[in-house]
């Protein structure tokens, strides 16, 4: 009999040592080693394999030139819910393998249980929601809550891997979703589920049934603390689209990441609220990130940044107060801190003001994260206008990159967003000069700007 082997796989990234030790060595988090035996891959275990799964891994070899090879379309399915269908693309493509990762009680469950069920309803697809964490009666509850309850939906409560292929290969359904990919288990390995091996594993046969009878895979999967997907990265490197479902608990605001799609534009982001009655989608985003008050405050204004396809208004405040330390704070929720360092450098050298010695705090309102440079001037202003303790008026709106020379430079799409900002009542934009629209749009008066100085005149 073959010597059993153990190893001490790491939670997070999957790394593996011989040798247990406090840290991983190859991504450094501490205690996260855990112990795993390793079954070489006996020729029972492939049976196994090739038993449960039909996978029989032969390979065909037959060389083809790209031109020859037929394209076929990419079919896909409207999941009913709008904000999904964006960030998936256009819609869930048949036979594609999806990863939902999210923070324990976010909603994933919910999001998944409404889309399916409107799937099941609406357009005859056959889905089956297999869930290894709640039973079926906590499921009819919350689809009762749902007012969802009259839907033919299949459930199956059931963690044993081989057995969810049996069942998938039985009742052939065409969207299988798997909530949670953490608590299913393979006969393979003798490790507990929830275990890298186990989920690595478990992953890949599912992923491998997917393939080969072209059903969707649609797998829900927990985030650890650090917000990386728990369990190995090989799992997102399995999928076809990976998708994160963000959101603070104190806000109802959730936000839908696309992070990997094979079939779409990743940065698309779909927004929703959690409501009593499940997820409601958020079609008008920029309507929640501006909850403002009319009077203008100072330190406060609106940017307009893009996320995905479309353009959002977000509020952005600043907060700049004498400092009694030799080293000011600099501290930044939703922007990076070493952007800020170089915004405040350049509003000295090019604008002539200093804040050496006052601490500045920056938030952008509404748990967004900024992730492109176009709201680097509306930092500023709202730097400047806290500074000067002077408001900016509230139908102002503000953005551009500002580059190191104190240039202004153009950003994306930016008469797109001069239009938006419009459309929601905004009478006055300090935009890029190459983002100025040849012909006037209705109702807003844009003042071009080229150079940092200019823009600080114009907020004068
Ligand atoms: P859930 O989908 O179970 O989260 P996950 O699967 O990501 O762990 O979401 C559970 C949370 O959502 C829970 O805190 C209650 C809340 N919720 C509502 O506010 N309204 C609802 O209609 C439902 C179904 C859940
Ligand atoms: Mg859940």
């Amino acid at each position: 009999m073959a010597k059993i082997k153990r190893v001490y796989s790491c939670k997070d990234c999957g790394g593996q040592t011989p040798q247990w030790a406090g840290r991983c060595g190859e991504c450094g988090a501490w205690n996260s080693l855990q112990e795993e035996v390793q079954s070489p891959a006996s020729s029972t275990s492939l049976e196994t394999i090739v038993r449960h799964t039909g996978y029989a891994g032969e390979q065909k070899n037959d060389v083809q030139s790209l031109s020859e090879i037929t394209s076929e379309q990419a079919v896909r399915w409207t999941t009913g819910l709008a904000e999904l269908d964006r960030v998936l693309g256009g819609g869930l493509v048949t036979g594609s393998v999806v990863l939902i990762g999210g923070d324990p009680g976010i909603g994933k469950s919910t999001l998944l249980l409404q889309a399916m069920a409107i799937m099941a309803k609406t357009s005859g697809i056959s889905p089956l929601y297999i869930s290894g964490e709640e039973s079926l009666q906590q499921i009819r509850l919350r689809a009762e809550r749902l007012n969802l309850e009259q839907t033919p939906l299949d459930l199956l409560a059931e963690t044993h891997t081989e057995q969810i292929i049996a069942v998938a290969k039985e009742r052939k359904p065409q969207v299988v979703v798997i909530d949670s990919i953490q608590t299913v288990f393979t006969e393979l390995l003798q490790s507990a589920p929830g275990t890298v091996a186990q989920v690595r594993e478990s992953a890949a046969q599912l992923v491998r049934f997917a393939k080969s009878s072209g059903t969707t895979l649609i797998l829900v999967g927990h985030v650890t603390k650090q917000g990386a997907l728990a369990g190995p990265r090989v799992l997102e490197h399995m999928v076809d689209t990976v998708l994160y479902f963000e959101g603070d608990n104190s806000t109802r605001f959730r936000i839908l990441r696309a992070v990997k799609n094979r079939f779409g534009a990743i940065n698309e982001l779909g927004v929703f609220a959690m409501t009593e009655l499940g997820l409601k989608e958020v079609s008008n985003p920029s309507a929640i990130f501006l909850s403002r008050s009319d009077a203008p405050l100072a330190g406060s204004l609106v940017t307009v940044i893009r996320e995905g396809s479309r353009p959002m208004l977000v509020e952005v405040q600043a907060l700049v107060d004498e400092s009694p330390l030799g080293n000011p704070r600099r501290v930044c929720v939703g922007l990076d801190q070493n952007r800020l360092a170089m915004l405040l450098a350049v509003l000295h050298r090019h604008g002539g003001i200093t804040c050496s010695d006052q601490d500045v705090f920056i938030n952008v309102v509404g748990g967004v994260k900024l992730s492109e440079t176009g709201a680097d001037l509306a930092i500023l202003a709202a730097v400047l206008s806290s500074l000067r303790d002077k408001a900016i008026a509230s139908d102002w709106i503000i953005f551009g990159e500002v580059g190191l020379t104190g240039e202004i430079r153009p950003v994306q799409a930016g008469e797109e967003r001069i239009n938006d900002a419009a459309k929601h009542g905004f009478t006055h934009a300090i935009v890029p000069k190459a983002n100025a629209p040849r012909k006037a749009i209705k109702g807003i008066k844009v003042i071009a700007v080229q150079h940092l100085s200019e823009a600080i005149d114009a907020l004068k």
